[in-house]
């Protein structure tokens, strides 16, 4: 049998962004996570930094190391969304100052060394957020392009359109340029959009079912959950909102749970009506190259099963 599947999450936590990273560190046997990068998102590097750091304390993980990485889109001026995450951008649970610590290296330093040093196509790039630094790395070290294993991220929309602007959702929107850098690079994508996170629902019985763990880290996960919910619960008019982070690590844990097809995606980063569009040729009707595995089905209620019983383990 394999080792453990080694990972870099890059990230902007985010509620649903600790979620992933609790789930991840709930799977040693299955997921080595050599580093947390994170960047400026759902609120600024410093408070996406912080927030790492604290899940990886709520987590009992202080030894993950933590780097931080870029403060603003490639080209864009910053667009944060404190509406939804709280202005901590971990709000839910009572925050502290955390003990895991921040590394000095710079976050896209790290993912250029750490893929120079490891085997070429062992490290699997986990993105959470805007592809700020994933791109930034493509761009000053491109020899690490062919060392990726895959590159399974959160981001973009098709069907089920935009969440921060009607065309586009927000991981995108906020770097369309680095998006595109990314979609461009030839490394094999898997996309997770909002047409699959959006059956992913944080419905009571589910969120019920992790606060009955009654450990620290599941009580302060679902602190953070019914916080995070709030706002979607109100926009959509749901019971619960959409847990869309978490779905990068179930599906390298378990793709059985996932169904989709091979597609093309570009991104807009021309027109401001539709800026951060992800364009996916899901009915085929161009000849344009397959460049990202768009996921779109998911058994919902095996992925929480899962995410309960890794949450338990921490
Ligand atoms: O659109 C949802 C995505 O944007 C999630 O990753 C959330 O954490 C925010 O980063
Ligand atoms: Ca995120």
């Amino acid at each position: 049998m394999a080792g453990p599947r080694k990972i870099i999450i890059d990230t902007d936590p985010g509620q649903d962004d600790a979620a992933a990273i609790m789930l991840a560190l709930g799977s040693p046997d299955e997921i080595d996570v050599l580093g947390i990068t994170t960047v400026a998102g759902n609120v600024p590097v410093a408070l996406t930094s912080r927030n790492a750091r604290i899940t990886c304390d709520f987590s009992n993980r202080k030894d993950v190391k933590v780097f931080a990485g870029c403060e603003k889109p490639i080209r864009r001026d910053l667009v944060t969304a404190e509406h939804v995450h709280g202005a901590t951008g971990l709000d839910g649970p009572e925050l502290f100052d955390p003990e895991t610590p921040l590394q000095p290296a710079h976050a896209v330093d790290f993912i250029i060394e750490t893929l120079r040093n490891e085997a070429p196509g062992t490290v699997t790039l986990c993105p959470l957020g805007a592809l700020t630094n994933i791109a930034t790395a493509l761009t000053r070290a491109p020899d690490i392009a062919g060392r990726i294993q895959e590159i399974v991220l959160m981001g973009g929309a098709y069907f089920e359109v935009g969440n921060i602007t009607p065309a586009a959702e927000f991981n995108i929107y906020v770097d369309p340029e680095a998006a595109e850098i990314v979609f461009k690079s030839g490394i094999p994508i898997v996309m997770i959009p909002l047409d699959l996170t959006h059956k992913v629902l944080t419905l009571k019985a589910r969120v019920d079912r992790i606060r009955a763990l009654a450990t620290r880290p599941a009580v302060a996960l679902t602190d953070m959950l019914d916080f995070f919910e709030r706002f979607d619960v109100v926009k959509y008019g749901s019971d619960g909102g959409p847990l869309h982070d978490p779905n990068v690590i179930a599906y390298l844990l378990k793709p059985d749970l996932y169904g989709g097809r091979m597609c093309n995606v570009e991104i807009e980063t021309g027109s401001e009506l539709t800026l951060g569009m992800t364009v996916v040729d899901w009915w085929q009707v161009t000849d344009r190259k397959h460049n990202a595995l768009v996921l779109k089905d998911v058994d919902a209620d095996g992925f929480f099963d899962l995410l309960t019983e890794r949450v338990g383990r921490l």
